[in-house]
Protein backbone atom coordinates (compact mmCIF):
# COMPACT_ATOMS: atom_id res chain seq x y z
CA UNK A 1 0.00 0.00 0.00
CA UNK A 2 0.97 3.18 -0.68
CA UNK A 3 2.16 5.66 2.03
CA UNK A 4 -1.03 8.32 1.01
CA UNK A 5 -3.29 5.75 1.34
CA UNK A 6 -1.99 4.57 4.36
CA UNK A 7 -1.38 8.54 5.60
CA UNK A 8 -4.73 9.15 7.32
CA UNK A 9 -5.31 5.54 8.99
CA UNK A 10 -2.09 6.61 10.81
CA UNK A 11 -3.39 9.94 11.47
CA UNK A 12 -6.16 8.55 13.30
CA UNK A 13 -3.89 7.54 15.77
CA UNK A 14 -2.23 9.24 18.57
CA UNK A 15 1.34 10.48 16.96
CA UNK A 16 2.75 8.28 19.25
CA UNK A 17 0.55 5.14 18.89
CA UNK A 18 1.55 5.38 15.16
CA UNK A 19 5.20 6.16 15.46
CA UNK A 20 5.21 2.74 17.55
CA UNK A 21 3.50 0.83 14.40
CA UNK A 22 5.69 2.69 11.99
CA UNK A 23 8.83 1.19 13.77
CA UNK A 24 7.38 -2.05 13.20
CA UNK A 25 6.16 -2.02 9.87
CA UNK A 26 9.88 -0.41 8.55
CA UNK A 27 11.13 -3.55 10.97
CA UNK A 28 9.54 -5.89 9.16
CA UNK A 29 9.85 -5.09 5.86
CA UNK A 30 11.88 -7.28 3.57
CA UNK A 31 15.49 -6.56 3.57
CA UNK A 32 17.79 -6.59 0.90
CA UNK A 33 20.86 -4.44 0.64
CA UNK A 34 20.73 -1.10 1.11
CA UNK A 35 19.95 0.91 -1.84
CA UNK A 36 23.16 2.12 -3.91
CA UNK A 37 23.54 5.74 -3.82
CA UNK A 38 24.80 8.12 -7.34
CA UNK A 39 28.35 8.12 -6.42
CA UNK A 40 28.44 12.05 -6.87
CA UNK A 41 26.13 11.99 -3.54
CA UNK A 42 29.08 10.66 -1.51
CA UNK A 43 31.18 12.21 1.38
CA UNK A 44 34.15 11.31 2.90
CA UNK A 45 34.02 12.93 6.58
CA UNK A 46 35.19 12.49 9.88
CA UNK A 47 36.46 9.50 8.66
CA UNK A 48 33.90 7.67 7.28
CA UNK A 49 32.69 7.23 3.82
CA UNK A 50 28.92 8.22 3.70
CA UNK A 51 27.50 6.65 0.66
CA UNK A 52 24.98 9.89 0.60
CA UNK A 53 24.99 12.91 2.91
CA UNK A 54 21.13 12.22 4.21
CA UNK A 55 20.80 10.71 7.54
CA UNK A 56 18.03 10.15 9.70
CA UNK A 57 17.81 12.25 12.32
CA UNK A 58 17.77 11.64 16.38
CA UNK A 59 14.40 10.38 18.04
CA UNK A 60 13.03 8.34 15.36
CA UNK A 61 14.78 5.34 16.28
CA UNK A 62 15.53 6.13 20.27
CA UNK A 63 16.17 2.58 21.18
CA UNK A 64 18.04 1.17 18.04
CA UNK A 65 15.66 -1.26 16.84
CA UNK A 66 15.30 -0.03 13.33
CA UNK A 67 18.79 1.36 12.61
CA UNK A 68 19.50 -1.43 9.59
CA UNK A 69 16.10 -1.35 8.15
CA UNK A 70 16.60 2.65 7.78
CA UNK A 71 19.35 2.17 5.92
CA UNK A 72 17.55 0.14 4.12
CA UNK A 73 15.28 2.91 3.28
CA UNK A 74 17.59 4.95 1.72
CA UNK A 75 19.44 7.05 4.38
CA UNK A 76 23.16 7.64 4.36
CA UNK A 77 23.62 7.22 8.19
CA UNK A 78 20.75 6.90 10.96
CA UNK A 79 21.34 8.21 14.61
CA UNK A 80 20.36 6.42 16.98
CA UNK A 81 19.17 8.27 20.48
CA UNK A 82 18.70 10.10 22.40
CA UNK A 83 19.73 7.05 24.80
CA UNK A 84 20.73 8.19 28.61
CA UNK A 85 22.58 6.11 31.15
CA UNK A 86 19.38 4.79 33.09
CA UNK A 87 15.94 4.06 31.52
CA UNK A 88 13.73 6.69 31.46
CA UNK A 89 9.67 6.45 30.95
CA UNK A 90 9.57 10.29 30.18
CA UNK A 91 6.47 12.81 30.51
CA UNK A 92 3.14 11.95 30.20
CA UNK A 93 0.78 11.33 27.49
CA UNK A 94 -0.07 12.78 25.55
CA UNK A 95 3.06 14.13 24.66
CA UNK A 96 3.31 14.19 20.52
CA UNK A 97 1.20 16.33 18.54
CA UNK A 98 0.95 16.43 14.62
CA UNK A 99 -0.01 20.09 13.28
CA UNK A 100 -1.24 18.84 9.53
CA UNK A 101 -1.94 22.13 8.17
CA UNK A 102 2.05 23.15 8.87
CA UNK A 103 3.58 19.82 8.05
CA UNK A 104 4.82 20.14 11.77
CA UNK A 105 5.09 18.43 15.18
CA UNK A 106 5.53 19.39 18.57
CA UNK A 107 7.08 16.75 21.27
CA UNK A 108 7.86 16.80 24.75
CA UNK A 109 8.49 13.15 24.94
CA UNK A 110 11.36 14.21 27.61
CA UNK A 111 14.19 11.27 26.39
CA UNK A 112 11.56 8.37 27.03
CA UNK A 113 14.21 4.96 26.07
CA UNK A 114 15.74 1.85 27.32
CA UNK A 115 18.75 3.18 29.09
CA UNK A 116 22.51 2.52 28.15
CA UNK A 117 22.63 -1.01 28.54
CA UNK A 118 19.65 -2.32 26.46
CA UNK A 119 20.76 -0.43 23.38
CA UNK A 120 24.27 -1.11 23.58
CA UNK A 121 23.11 -4.71 23.69
CA UNK A 122 20.74 -3.89 20.83
CA UNK A 123 23.06 -2.48 18.74
CA UNK A 124 25.99 -5.20 19.50
CA UNK A 125 23.89 -7.34 17.59
CA UNK A 126 23.37 -5.61 14.51
CA UNK A 127 25.56 -7.73 11.90
CA UNK A 128 25.22 -5.20 8.87
CA UNK A 129 27.54 -2.07 7.36
CA UNK A 130 26.04 1.38 7.42
CA UNK A 131 27.05 4.11 9.40
CA UNK A 132 25.13 4.04 12.38
CA UNK A 133 25.68 7.20 15.76
CA UNK A 134 25.10 7.35 18.94
CA UNK A 135 22.97 10.46 20.16
CA UNK A 136 23.56 10.22 24.52
CA UNK A 137 21.69 12.28 26.28
CA UNK A 138 21.67 13.39 30.41
CA UNK A 139 18.83 11.70 32.93
CA UNK A 140 15.82 14.11 33.71
CA UNK A 141 16.84 13.24 37.75
CA UNK A 142 21.04 13.37 37.09
CA UNK A 143 22.68 14.77 40.19
CA UNK A 144 26.02 15.10 37.42
CA UNK A 145 24.89 15.55 33.51
CA UNK A 146 28.92 16.07 31.94
CA UNK A 147 29.43 12.56 34.30
CA UNK A 148 25.95 10.89 31.76
CA UNK A 149 27.54 12.44 28.90
CA UNK A 150 31.20 11.46 29.27
CA UNK A 151 29.47 7.78 30.67
CA UNK A 152 27.71 7.60 27.40
CA UNK A 153 31.07 8.75 24.89
CA UNK A 154 33.36 6.04 26.86
CA UNK A 155 30.01 3.24 26.28
CA UNK A 156 29.40 3.66 22.82
CA UNK A 157 32.91 4.37 21.57
CA UNK A 158 33.74 1.44 20.70
CA UNK A 159 30.14 0.70 18.45
CA UNK A 160 29.14 3.77 17.45
CA UNK A 161 30.69 5.30 14.18
CA UNK A 162 29.92 8.77 15.56
CA UNK A 163 28.62 10.11 18.83
CA UNK A 164 26.29 13.32 19.37
CA UNK A 165 26.45 15.37 22.41
CA UNK A 166 22.44 16.50 22.56
CA UNK A 167 22.37 19.64 25.09
CA UNK A 168 19.72 20.75 23.25
CA UNK A 169 16.40 19.18 23.82
CA UNK A 170 13.38 21.27 25.24
CA UNK A 171 12.24 18.82 27.03
CA UNK A 172 14.69 17.97 29.97
CA UNK A 173 14.47 20.89 32.51
CA UNK A 174 17.90 23.37 32.63
CA UNK A 175 19.38 21.28 29.71
CA UNK A 176 19.66 23.30 27.09
CA UNK A 177 22.15 25.84 29.45
CA UNK A 178 24.33 23.49 28.60
CA UNK A 179 25.04 25.81 25.34
CA UNK A 180 26.06 28.24 27.76
CA UNK A 181 29.84 29.57 27.18
CA UNK A 182 31.49 28.28 30.79
CA UNK A 183 28.97 25.33 31.18
CA UNK A 184 29.74 24.10 27.15
CA UNK A 185 33.33 24.94 27.73
CA UNK A 186 33.97 22.57 30.74
CA UNK A 187 31.58 19.97 29.24
CA UNK A 188 33.21 20.07 25.58
CA UNK A 189 36.48 19.58 27.83
CA UNK A 190 35.31 16.56 29.50
CA UNK A 191 33.88 14.85 26.85
CA UNK A 192 37.13 15.05 24.79
CA UNK A 193 39.14 13.49 28.01
CA UNK A 194 36.38 10.73 27.60
CA UNK A 195 37.18 10.26 23.98
CA UNK A 196 40.96 10.31 24.51
CA UNK A 197 40.02 7.63 27.14
CA UNK A 198 38.51 5.47 24.80
CA UNK A 199 39.00 2.50 23.06
CA UNK A 200 38.52 4.40 19.83
CA UNK A 201 38.65 8.17 18.35
CA UNK A 202 35.09 8.22 17.85
CA UNK A 203 33.90 11.08 16.03
CA UNK A 204 31.90 13.69 18.31
CA UNK A 205 29.40 15.85 17.24
CA UNK A 206 27.59 18.43 19.43
CA UNK A 207 23.95 19.17 18.72
CA UNK A 208 22.47 22.81 19.30
CA UNK A 209 19.01 24.82 19.58
CA UNK A 210 17.86 27.29 17.27
CA UNK A 211 17.04 29.26 19.95
CA UNK A 212 20.26 31.27 19.89
CA UNK A 213 21.66 34.45 19.08
CA UNK A 214 24.16 35.68 16.79
CA UNK A 215 26.45 35.59 19.55
CA UNK A 216 25.54 32.44 21.54
CA UNK A 217 25.81 31.03 17.96
CA UNK A 218 29.76 32.58 17.63
CA UNK A 219 30.40 31.31 21.44
CA UNK A 220 29.39 27.60 20.61
CA UNK A 221 31.50 27.48 17.13
CA UNK A 222 35.01 28.93 19.12
CA UNK A 223 33.87 26.63 21.78
CA UNK A 224 33.27 23.63 19.80
CA UNK A 225 36.80 24.26 18.19
CA UNK A 226 38.68 24.85 20.72
CA UNK A 227 37.78 22.21 22.33
CA UNK A 228 38.85 19.63 19.36
CA UNK A 229 35.24 18.12 18.81
CA UNK A 230 34.52 17.49 15.33
CA UNK A 231 31.34 19.14 14.35
CA UNK A 232 28.22 20.72 14.82
CA UNK A 233 24.56 19.24 14.25
CA UNK A 234 22.20 22.17 13.72
CA UNK A 235 19.32 22.14 14.95
CA UNK A 236 17.25 20.93 17.41
CA UNK A 237 13.30 21.64 17.84
CA UNK A 238 12.50 25.26 18.60
CA UNK A 239 10.37 26.15 21.54
CA UNK A 240 9.07 29.21 19.45
CA UNK A 241 5.86 29.33 17.80
CA UNK A 242 5.62 31.88 14.59
CA UNK A 243 3.21 31.61 11.47
CA UNK A 244 1.44 28.39 12.48
CA UNK A 245 -1.87 27.33 10.72
CA UNK A 246 -2.53 24.94 14.01
CA UNK A 247 -3.39 27.96 16.15
CA UNK A 248 -4.90 25.59 19.00
CA UNK A 249 -1.92 22.78 18.95
CA UNK A 250 0.40 25.04 18.70
CA UNK A 251 -0.15 26.03 22.31
CA UNK A 252 1.47 22.53 23.03
CA UNK A 253 4.31 22.67 25.29
CA UNK A 254 7.28 21.32 23.80
CA UNK A 255 9.38 21.17 20.53
CA UNK A 256 8.47 22.52 17.11
CA UNK A 257 9.90 20.73 14.00
CA UNK A 258 9.28 19.91 10.64
CA UNK A 259 8.14 22.60 7.71
CA UNK A 260 7.72 25.95 9.96
CA UNK A 261 11.64 24.85 11.39
CA UNK A 262 13.00 25.15 8.27
CA UNK A 263 13.65 28.92 7.86
CA UNK A 264 15.39 29.40 11.23
CA UNK A 265 17.56 26.11 11.17
CA UNK A 266 19.03 26.99 7.88
CA UNK A 267 19.71 30.26 9.09
CA UNK A 268 22.15 29.51 12.55
CA UNK A 269 23.01 26.53 10.00
CA UNK A 270 24.65 29.13 7.89
CA UNK A 271 25.98 31.67 10.51
CA UNK A 272 27.76 28.73 11.91
CA UNK A 273 29.35 28.07 9.06
CA UNK A 274 29.86 31.45 8.49
CA UNK A 275 31.77 31.27 12.04
CA UNK A 276 33.52 27.83 11.36
CA UNK A 277 34.58 27.87 7.80
CA UNK A 278 36.16 24.84 7.26
CA UNK A 279 37.34 23.35 10.12
CA UNK A 280 34.24 21.77 11.62
CA UNK A 281 31.97 19.52 10.10
CA UNK A 282 28.15 20.74 10.07
CA UNK A 283 25.12 18.53 9.83
CA UNK A 284 22.10 20.75 8.82
CA UNK A 285 18.65 19.33 9.47
CA UNK A 286 15.44 21.24 10.47
CA UNK A 287 12.56 21.17 7.68
CA UNK A 288 14.00 18.73 5.23
CA UNK A 289 11.50 17.29 3.42
CA UNK A 290 11.68 17.33 -0.29
CA UNK A 291 15.24 17.47 -2.96
CA UNK A 292 14.50 21.21 -3.29
CA UNK A 293 15.02 21.87 0.66
CA UNK A 294 17.62 19.26 0.59
CA UNK A 295 19.76 20.46 -1.44
CA UNK A 296 19.08 24.42 0.00
CA UNK A 297 20.66 23.02 3.87
CA UNK A 298 23.60 21.79 1.65
CA UNK A 299 23.91 25.30 0.00
CA UNK A 300 23.94 27.33 3.27
CA UNK A 301 25.99 25.41 4.49
CA UNK A 302 26.04 21.82 5.65
CA UNK A 303 28.03 18.53 4.94
CA UNK A 304 25.54 16.72 5.86
CA UNK A 305 21.87 16.48 6.63
CA UNK A 306 19.38 14.98 8.64
CA UNK A 307 16.08 14.65 8.33
CA UNK A 308 12.39 13.62 10.97
CA UNK A 309 9.03 15.15 10.47
CA UNK A 310 9.80 15.12 6.74
CA UNK A 311 8.67 10.82 7.41
CA UNK A 312 5.80 11.64 8.92
CA UNK A 313 3.92 13.51 6.10
CA UNK A 314 5.50 11.87 3.35
CA UNK A 315 6.39 8.51 4.04
CA UNK A 316 9.17 5.80 3.71
CA UNK A 317 9.86 6.45 0.07
CA UNK A 318 10.87 10.19 1.24
CA UNK A 319 14.64 9.32 1.63
CA UNK A 320 14.79 7.42 -1.96
CA UNK A 321 13.11 10.51 -3.68
CA UNK A 322 15.32 13.21 -2.17
CA UNK A 323 18.45 11.60 -3.16
CA UNK A 324 17.26 11.13 -6.71
CA UNK A 325 16.18 14.58 -6.97
CA UNK A 326 19.64 15.80 -5.76
CA UNK A 327 21.43 13.70 -8.49
CA UNK A 328 19.02 15.40 -11.05
CA UNK A 329 20.13 18.79 -9.49
CA UNK A 330 23.21 18.16 -10.22
CA UNK A 331 22.57 17.14 -13.90
CA UNK A 332 20.68 20.50 -14.35
CA UNK A 333 22.95 22.54 -12.60
CA UNK A 334 26.22 20.83 -14.26
CA UNK A 335 27.51 20.33 -10.66
CA UNK A 336 30.22 17.51 -10.49
CA UNK A 337 29.33 16.49 -7.24
CA UNK A 338 27.52 17.42 -3.93
CA UNK A 339 30.43 18.12 -2.06
CA UNK A 340 30.89 20.79 -4.30
CA UNK A 341 27.29 22.13 -3.31
CA UNK A 342 28.20 22.55 0.42
CA UNK A 343 28.33 26.63 0.96
CA UNK A 344 27.23 27.91 -2.12
CA UNK A 345 24.40 30.25 -0.73
CA UNK A 346 26.03 30.40 3.10
CA UNK A 347 26.09 34.66 2.79
CA UNK A 348 22.43 35.13 0.79
CA UNK A 349 20.99 32.84 4.02
CA UNK A 350 23.32 34.17 7.13
CA UNK A 351 21.86 37.65 5.84
CA UNK A 352 17.94 36.14 6.09
CA UNK A 353 16.02 37.30 9.30
CA UNK A 354 15.39 34.09 11.13
C1 LIG B 1 9.00 13.10 18.02
C2 LIG B 1 10.41 13.64 17.98
C3 LIG B 1 11.36 13.15 18.88
C4 LIG B 1 12.68 13.65 18.85
N1 LIG B 1 13.60 13.14 19.71
C5 LIG B 1 14.89 13.58 19.65
C6 LIG B 1 15.88 13.03 20.51
O1 LIG B 1 15.64 12.10 21.29
N2 LIG B 1 17.14 13.54 20.43
C7 LIG B 1 17.47 14.55 19.56
O2 LIG B 1 18.64 14.96 19.53
N3 LIG B 1 16.54 15.07 18.74
C8 LIG B 1 15.29 14.60 18.76
N4 LIG B 1 14.34 15.15 17.91
C9 LIG B 1 14.74 16.26 17.01
C10 LIG B 1 15.12 15.80 15.60
O3 LIG B 1 16.24 14.96 15.63
C11 LIG B 1 15.40 17.02 14.70
O4 LIG B 1 16.52 17.72 15.22
C12 LIG B 1 14.22 17.97 14.60
O5 LIG B 1 13.00 17.26 14.61
C13 LIG B 1 14.26 18.84 13.36
O6 LIG B 1 14.24 18.06 12.19
P1 LIG B 1 12.88 17.80 11.34
O7 LIG B 1 12.25 19.12 11.08
O8 LIG B 1 13.34 17.10 10.10
O9 LIG B 1 12.04 16.92 12.17
C14 LIG B 1 13.03 14.66 17.92
C15 LIG B 1 12.06 15.13 17.02
C16 LIG B 1 10.77 14.64 17.03
C17 LIG B 1 9.76 15.16 16.04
Amino acid sequence: MTYRLLRPLLFALDAETAHRLTLRAIAAAPRGAPPASDPRLARHLLGLEFPNPLGLAAGFDKNGEVADAALGLGFGFVEVGTVTPRPQIGNPRPRVFRLPRDHAVINRLGFNNDGFDAVERRLRRRHRGGIVGVNVGANRDSANRAADYTAGVTRFAAIADYLTVNISSPNTPGLRDLQERSALNDLLTRVEEARRAAARPTPILVKIAPDLDDAAVAAIVDATIAAGIDGIIVTNTTVARVGLNETRRAKEEGGLSGRPLFRRSTVILAKARKRAGNRLVLVGVGGVDSAETAWSKIAAGADLIQLYTGMVYAGPRLPARILAGLAERLDRERVASIADVVGSETDRWAAVQP
